[in-house]
């Protein structure tokens, strides 16, 4: 797979390993930074990887900031994205089988690096169930043209 790989400061500290780990499983990264530990905003480095998500560039994305909730909110925003913040292996297994969630948030802060590396196989190998969560899934997509819509009708 070609995995996008973005941190912030606070996912500096494992990012290194999170880079040779996906390599080490036969993907191919597309690294977007941070390169330093110096700050910098989540939102910048979750709209790099989002919009290479969505644009087809490559298959999956993967963010990591303090706790994964501020990057999984704003990858949220992008069309397309669907980011899930996942604690644990189960997490990680359901956000793919039930949402295909297609960007995996990580909480350096929070979870060891086993922990890390047990969520990220998971998510890598789990495949999407389709079925009924096709269905809800489809209505996310519905939800964010539809909201589209009406912020372009208030533009009016
Ligand atoms: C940065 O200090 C921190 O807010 C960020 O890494 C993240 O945890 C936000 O959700």
């Amino acid at each position: 797979m070609r995995i996008a790989v973005g941190s912030d400061h606070r996912g500096y500290a494992i990012r290194g390993k999170l880079l040779t780990l996906l390599r080490g499983l036969g993907h191919e990264v597309i690294d977007v930074g941070s390169h330093t530990s110096d700050p910098v905003d989540y939102p910048d480095i979750a709209e790099k990887v989002g919009r290479k998500v969505t644009g087809g560039e490559v298959d999956r994305g993967v963010l990591v900031c303090g706790t994964g909730l501020g990057m999984s909110i704003a990858a949220n925003k992008i069309p397309g994205v669907r980011a899930a913040a996942c604690l644990d292996d189960l997490m990680a297994e359901i956000s793919r089988r039930h949402n295909d969630a297609n960007v995996l948030c990580l909480p350096a802060d929070l979870v060891g690096q086993k922990s890390i590396d047990r969520i990220i196989e998971t998510w890598l190998n789990t495949p999407f169930e389709g079925g009924r969560h096709a269905r809800r899934v489809a209505k996310i997509r519905a939800l964010e043209e539809k909201v589209a819509c009406q912020m372009d009708r208030q533009k009016e």
